[in-house]
């Protein structure tokens, strides 16, 4: 398989393409595209690594010769945010980005998996979607905005909170990738639920979890660590349902199967064509279900944004 990650030179991307060179089976193809000229430096770099994955550099302003037979692409171009932006600061210089990027993707690609990195993802997946429609190719099936890093970050702070040293278990997490549209369902934890009071301060600290990561990167950037990590485990997941598994379920933000949201992350079942099948989340807690309920006309708010920029720069 060869996989494509755009904005390779980058915090996430350079962390990425190293889990990717590690952990990719066998016989993959990595192709690193940044417009920045380290971007060859990267792959060399990587390169050196034995393992049987081939990597391959490009950089400029022609992301295609990476695209090129690329059955996933990984996207985390753009800018990161700085202490006392929100992610939706961020559109007005990442909307042009995936705009072009998902354009190429479009031209050379247009069967590949494609996986939203960019901030904000709430509103950069829709555009991706209007480009893909824009250019006949749109399969909602495969245009995922990459959410893993909230189950991450999920999972962690309730073992943090049990303090018992054992794995909590996979914590799912619903809506959106932004502040209040990220809504953690504590209650669905493996073993004991946490008490109310705890479960109303877990699903604040993940949804402020970014931010206190920009916070402590103090200007320097966001998250690249943890985000390259949680990407990591979901293009592994894309890898081996390509590979024929068939009980690959990740949550992701994907087009349909919603109907509070035209967008919403929720539990997918995974094959080689993308979604195979949105699945069930409820039951939930009555405090999950009144975050998900009050989060909804900004999650509707930030995808509309992206359909109206994208639909307006393609009007001509
Ligand atoms: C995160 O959740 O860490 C990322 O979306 C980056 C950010 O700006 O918070």
């Amino acid at each position: 398989m060869k996989i494509a990650v755009l904005g390779a030179a980058g915090g996430i991307g350079q962390s990425l393409s190293l889990l990717l060179k590690m952990q990719l089976p066998a016989g993959s193809e990595l192709a690193l595209y940044d417009p920045a000229p380290m971007t060859r430096g990267v792959a060399v770099d990587l390169s050196h690594i034995p393992t049987q994955v081939a990597v391959s550099g490009y950089a400029g302003s022609d992301p295609e010769p990476a695209l090129t037979g690329a059955d996933i692409v990984l996207i985390s171009a753009g800018i990161a945010r700085k202490p006392g932006m929100e992610r939706s600061d961020l559109f007005k210089f990442n909307a042009g980005i995936i705009m072009d990027l998902v354009q190429h993707c479009a031209k050379v690609c247009p069967k590949a998996l494609i996986a939203i990195i960019t901030n904000p993802v709430n509103s950069m997946v829709p555009i991706a979607a209007e480009v893909l429609r824009k250019a006949g190719v749109y399969d909602p099936r495969r245009l995922f905005g990459l959410t893993s890093l909230d189950l991450v970050r999920a999972e962690s702070f309730a073992v943090d909170k049990l303090q018992q040293g054992v794995a909590a278990g996979q914590i799912p997490v619903v809506g959106g990738h932004s502040g209040l549209t990220i809504v953690p369902l504590f209650s669905h934890q493996s073993g004991v639920a946490p008490q109310e009071a705890d479960m109303v301060a877990l699903i604040e600290q993940v949804q402020q979890a970014g931010t206190r990561v920009v916070e402590a990167k103090a200007g320097a950037g966001s998250a690249t660590l943890a985000m390259a990590y949680a990407a990591l485990r979901f293009c592994l997941s894309l890898v081996r349902a390509c590979a024929g598994d068939k009980n690959v379920v990740e949550y992701a933000f994907v087009e349909g199967g919603n109907p509070m949201a035209r967008f919403f992350s929720q539990p997918v079942r995974l094959g080689c064509e993308g979604v195979v099948e949105v699945l069930d989340y409820q039951p939930v807690h009555p405090i999950e279900q009144a975050a998900i309920e009050q989060m909804l006309p900004t999650l509707n708010k930030e995808i509309q944004q992206g359909i109206d920029y994208a639909l307006h720069v393609l009007r001509d």
